[in-house]
């Protein structure tokens, strides 16, 4: 190294843009710029996935031109690099003075006092900026495999990753492009789920795989269409075992990242009706034969297959459920989807507690539909890697759609209506190319 002062720039640099060189090149005039490259897990910590791996991200920054070195930064917090290594100078564009980022740059201002370094702030680049190219990513969309990697490097990155039902291209604009903030984060869904569920009842039948593979697949064609986001497929009981192979091959082209497959056999009847009505588990060696099926059938290395556990749903027990979550891992099951339809969450969480301990732990998934009070948080502490909200878009627009009939019939008008609906150009605002 040389004696030259020491200059430390923080960055995700996932697209780089002029405001990036312009940083970069006014840092290199203070000293040898150090870059804190932040890596995927801290930046999906606190808002998307970056589009590029941190190995390909190092790569380019690396390569740029008054760059001395690059170092990862493991949080969006720059204190623990800055105790490590001192630098004389942090150089950041002046936008995070208000925001979420203004106690970020506070610690930084207090550690640089430790040894009398100093922060210089460089005014921010009008007229381009990473939202804005993440948008326009958006609007040209992704390829099959772009997406379907998407969900292993979330599962990499995230400690809980967050899927919300998806009916339709409308339900898929809003997963895509709903966010808040909450505590100081934008947070926002990881990806869809393609139930059966709601794909059956948005038809008017039940769930009984009467709605076949080819439209369900049409839905996701829809899904894709408008979207960027990894989805996680509904694949029931996966059909007959010489019929899996091929949905398996479908999904994958398409792109999407995962099927989950459960383990009843016969009429497949919906979990949350537990034991009110006649459902079938299967054996424990025919459903590791379906998914071996699965696995030999996928073409890319990314695909999930994901065994889904019924044992709890039919009263069978968590001794029932371990035993056959440690037989499907066996059989390759790249992740195990754990259901319950008790409103209390103590059999999910004893699962969790003990599947922790079975010999090749892989992601869990569950789904908090009959237990909804238990938070994201408290999912995670217990070791849950996907979390899916299994039905509440379609649960959400059906209410709304009956009263908005009964209100035009009592009326016969739809003025009394109108309250309950929202404005033609919110509707059409969600869809990019009628927004504006
Ligand atoms: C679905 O969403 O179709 C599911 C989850 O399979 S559940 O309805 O709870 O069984
Ligand atoms: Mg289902």
């Amino acid at each position: 190294m040389s004696n030259k002062p020491v200059v430390y720039v923080g960055m995700s640099a996932d697209l780089i843009h002029p405001g990036h060189i312009n940083i970069l090149m006014r840092a290199a005039e203070f000293g040898d710029v150090t870059v804190g490259l932040l890596t995927d897990a801290a930046i999906a910590g606190y808002k998307r996935l970056p589009h590029m791996t941190y190995e390909q991200r190092r790569t380019v920054v690396e390569n740029l031109k008054g760059v001395a070195r690059v170092v990862p930064q493991e949080s969006l917090d720059y204190v623990p690099n800055l105790e490590q290594l001192r630098p004389d100078f942090v150089v950041h564009g002046d936008d995070w003075r208000t925001g979420v980022q203004r106690s970020t740059r506070q610690r930084v201002i207090d550690a640089l006092k430790q040894w009398g370094g100093e922060l210089i702030e460089i005014p921010y680049t009008q007229g381009i900026s990473s939202t804005q190219l993440n948008a326009s990513l958006k609007q040209i969309g992704t390829t099959p495999s772009v997406r379907l990697s998407r969900l292993r490097r979330l599962l990499d990155t995230k400690p809980l990753v967050r899927l919300l039902e998806s009916h339709s291209g409308l339900v898929g604009l809003i997963v895509e492009n709903t966010s808040v903030e909450r505590e100081g984060h934008t947070v926002e869904f990881d990806g869809m789920w393609s139930s059966s569920l709601t794909d059956s009842l948005y038809r008017g039948k039940p769930d009984i795989e009467a709605v076949d593979i080819s439209s369900r697949l049409q839905i996701v064609n829809d899904l894709f269409e408008v979207t960027t986001k990894p989805l996680v497929f509904d694949g029931d009981t996966g059909g007959k075992p010489e019929h899996f192979s091929f949905t398996v091959r479908s999904l994958e082209r398409l792109g999407a990242s995962a099927v989950i497959i459960e383990d009843k056999e016969g009429l497949k009847r919906n979990s949350l009706l537990g034991t009110d009505v006649k459902q079938t588990q299967s054996s424990i060696e025919d459903f590791c034969m379906r998914i071996d099926i699965g696995k030999k059938a996928q073409i890319t290395d990314d695909f999930m297959v994901i065994a889904r556990i019924e044992s709890l749903i039919l009263d069978k027990g968590v001794d029932d459920a371990i035993e056959r979550a440690e037989a499907y891992v066996g059989a390759g099951a790249d992740a195990v989807m754990i259901h319950s339809r008790r409103k209390e969450p103590d059999e999910v969480f004893e699962f969790c507690r003990r599947f922790d301990k079975i010999e090749r732990r892989v992601p869990l998934v569950a789904v908090p539909t009959s237990y909804s009070q238990v938070s994201e948080e408290e999912l995670a502490r217990r070791g849950v890697n996907i979390v899916i909200y299994a039905n509440h878009m379609l649960r959400a627009a059906f209410p709304q759609m009956s009263r908005v009939a009964k209100i035009i019939l009592e009326n016969g008008r739809a003025l009394e209506a109108e309250s309950h609906l929202a404005p033609i150009s919110e509707a059409l605002g969600l869809i990019p190319e009628t927004a504006g």
